[in-house]
């Protein structure tokens, strides 16, 4: 799930004959104008957990897709599975349910790449043919998938991958926090390493 910025609800008083309308209007009225700032509350507290930035890549019935997340998560180490949560209003959605998909996660100079698939079209990307599923070129690390479960959450799906095949490489992360993206360091020794 994306956090947008932290808007301020538009609070300016009604006019007289606004005013009329509005206590008409009664209660209906009353929950709207509440429910928003709570959303955008809602969004903004989401924001304070920094993540990390990846893109799900699959073949589609018709053409491939990609679609920038930060909803990426580990679960199980045997078997190998990961999550990634996409909303149900996006047209991956529908798409993703029970295909192959990798998930590719993202070096710090992969901004553009990421834009690209939230929607704002930057330069052709370039593409590997994985074993069970296509993904990006010369990303941070991957994990191609094989389809393991679908859970219904709200307005978003969680889909499972079981991991057939991960790599990664040395380099900067990227990351997203109080919606915008920011870099990490790679450390000088890597968690295996500390382990
Ligand atoms: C940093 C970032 C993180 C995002 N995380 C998610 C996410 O976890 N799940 C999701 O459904 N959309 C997420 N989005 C929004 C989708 O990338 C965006 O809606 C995309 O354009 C949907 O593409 P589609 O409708 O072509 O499938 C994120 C966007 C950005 C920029």
């Amino acid at each position: 799930m994306i956090s947008k910025p932290n808007e301020s609800a538009a609070t300016s008083a009604p006019s007289a004959p606004n005013q009329a309308r509005a206590k008409a209007q009664g209660a209906a009225v009353r929950s709207r104008s509440a429910l928003a700032p709570r959303e955008h509350h809602f969004r903004g507290s989401l924001g304070r957990y920094a993540t990390g930035v990846a893109i799900v890549t699959f073949d589609g019935m018709t053409k491939r897709h990609g679609i920038t997340v930060n909803s990426f998560t580990s679960v199980s180490m045997d078997p190998p599975l990961v999550l990634v949560s996409i909303a149900r209003s996006t047209k991956a959605h529908d798409e993703l349910a029970g295909r192959p998909f990798a998930v590719n996660i993202l070096g710090a100079e992969q901004r553009t790449l990421a834009m690209h698939f939230a929607g704002r079209p930057g330069p052709d990307p370039l593409w590997v043919e994985g074993e069970v599923a296509p993904r990006l070129s010369n990303v941070l690390a991957y994990f191609e998938c094989r389809p393991w479960a679908a859970y219904p959450g709200g307005d978003h799906t969680l889909y499972l991958g079981e991991v057939a095949h991960f790599n990664y490489r040395s380099g900067d992360a990227l990351a997203f926090a109080n919606s915008t993206f920011t870099t990490i360091p790679q450390g000088q020794r890597g968690m295996e390493d500390v382990l």
